[in-house]
């Protein structure tokens, strides 16, 4: 079985995979981390040097084209679900899981490291929250299309693993 993680930068989609991925005894994939492992370099340098257009190119192949384990969860990028058909293709190939959380709790958690996320790097604090703000509405209608919606906040390994037995 196959579970993808989806939802915003900042989300818990790694943290919280990881987690899930050791209670279910599936393997852990980082797709963001595969991207920087296929292209050798950082997904804030390609940003940089290619754009975003090519980036969404990259990241939908690989998403595709991945060679998973038979038991997997994998987080995917911030972006993933809403470029192509990527949405369908993940809930056609296993489960999809919405880890959602409101904007002001993303900006709490995305202060700290925003140096790797080449959307967020030139933004200030009140440009950090508009910004999610915009962007989520952006990309809230595909999120939502995810076989399961689950509440970010508190979130823990055990409630994740209930409701993909739920559902
Ligand atoms: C992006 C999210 C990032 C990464 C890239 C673009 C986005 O992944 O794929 O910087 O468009 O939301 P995380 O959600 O893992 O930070």
């Amino acid at each position: 079985m196959r579970i993808f993680l989806i939802g915003f930068m900042g989300s818990g989609k790694s943290t919280m995979g990881k987690k899930l991925a050791t209670k279910l005894g599936y393997d852990f994939i980082d797709l963001d981390h595969e991207i920087e492992k296929q292209i050798g370099t950082s997904i804030s340098d390609y940003f940089g040097s290619h754009g975003e257009a090519a980036f969404r190119e990259l990241e939908s192949q690989s998403l595709k084209n991945f060679a998973y384990p038979q038991n997997a969860v994998v987080a995917t990028g911030g972006g993933t679900p809403c470029f192509f058909d990527n949405m369908d293709w993940m809930n056609a190939s296993g489960t999809s899981m919405y880890i959602e959380m409101p904007p002001a709790a993303l900006a709490k958690r995305l202060e700290g490291g925003k140096e790797k996320r080449p959307l967020l790097r030139d933004l200030d604090e009140a440009g950090m929250i508009a910004f999610i703000e915009s962007k989520l509405s952006e990309r809230e209608s595909f999120y939502k299309r995810a076989t399961i919606i689950i509440n970010g906040i508190n979130l823990n390994a055990d409630a994740m693993r209930a409701a993909i037995l739920n559902s």
